[in-house]
């Protein structure tokens, strides 16, 4: 027989246990659950609007590997969509073909499925002549003739007017866009972007664009723009919001949960200068959540 004193000792060891074990069970009870909402509500955070499609402004010539990074991309999320805004110079260039290393880069983007590529044609805000704008829309159409794979699917027309008093000539952008449709060469889904630069006036809406970019602008700048843009009476897939100047350590997906809900179309860059001449360091990063 135990001694009493030996007894007591056990029963308080098995009551400590008893009120240990409680408290656990509280705990679990408690703060899982709050541990669970709060698992959530981070991923929630950072989850991006669907869908959305990469879209990517690529002024630099296809020198060896310089459009590596993006066959890259292409390769490892076959199934994020990226639109591609090639640039020949400041337009598709003075000769039918861009040349041989464009031809074969071009060529190589189009036999992915994941990729839509449209040509770059300026505007100069609607000061441009709009026959040299149509020769360039047309120049791109018959990339199709030089080699059926190297077709594009769409025009990205930039400095294109952002109210209806910077417009020169009423049907100037209807116009454009008509060019777009009626060419034979240009492929589905003949896709027309209009980059005013600018957050445009909800009163300028020309038939036959498909999307605008509503913001292209800094970091710094697009913290005090969300009002305004939220305020843009178009859906997210009529739009697209191209961020650069990201800063280091920013956190990408929060800001582009942000940006997807403004619009589909987006692409951001940590470089602060030449921002669409060279893929910076947060490329990688930005294609791996747009792919998530
Ligand atoms: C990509 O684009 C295709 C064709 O427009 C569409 O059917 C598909 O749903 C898109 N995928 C994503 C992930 O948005
Ligand atoms: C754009 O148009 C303005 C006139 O509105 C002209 O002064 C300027 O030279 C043009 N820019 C280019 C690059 O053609």
């Amino acid at each position: 027989m135990e001694a009493p004193q030996k007894l007591q000792r056990r029963a308080q060891r098995r009551s400590k246990r008893t009120r240990i074990c409680i408290g656990v069970v509280a705990i679990i009870i408690v703060i899982l659950p709050n541990a669970i909402t709060c698992a959530l509500l981070l991923s929630e955070s950072t989850r991006l609007m669907n869908p959305v499609t990469i879209l990517l402004p690529l002024y630099t010539y296809p020198t060896k590997n310089a459009w590596e990074p993006l066959f890259n991309a292409i390769d490892q999320n076959p199934s994020t969509n990226i639109t591609v805004i090639v640039n020949v110079d400041s337009g598709p260039g003075g000769e039918a073909s861009p040349g041989s290393p464009y031809v074969s880069a071009v060529r190589r983007l189009n036999a992915a499925q994941n990729v839509n590529t449209i040509g770059y044609v300026r505007t100069n805000y609607s000061s441009r002549d709009i026959d040299l704008v149509i020769r360039d829309v047309a120049t791109y159409s018959r990339w199709s003739d030089l080699d059926g794979t190297l077709a594009v699917s769409g025009i990205f027309f930039d400095e294109t007017p952002h109210d209806l008093q910077q417009l020169q000539e009423p049907s100037y952008l209807a116009d454009t866009n008509r060019a777009v449709e009626n060419s034979a060469g240009i492929r589905d889904p003949k896709l027309v972007i209009h980059n005013p630069d600018t957050i445009p006036s909800a009163r300028l809406s020309p038939p036959g664009t498909d999307v605008t970019v509503i913001f292209e602008n800094s970091f710094d700048a697009f913290q005090n723009s969300e009002a305004a843009l939220e305020a843009l009476p178009g859906s997210r897939s009529s739009y697209s919001i191209m961020v650069h100047s990201v800063p280091s350590g920013k956190n990408l997906g929060k800001l582009l949960r942000t940006m997807s809900q403004g619009a589909e179309y987006l692409f951001l860059t940590s470089a602060d200068e030449g921002f669409y001449e060279h893929f910076s360091g947060s490329w990688d990063r930005f294609v791996s959540i747009m792919g998530s």
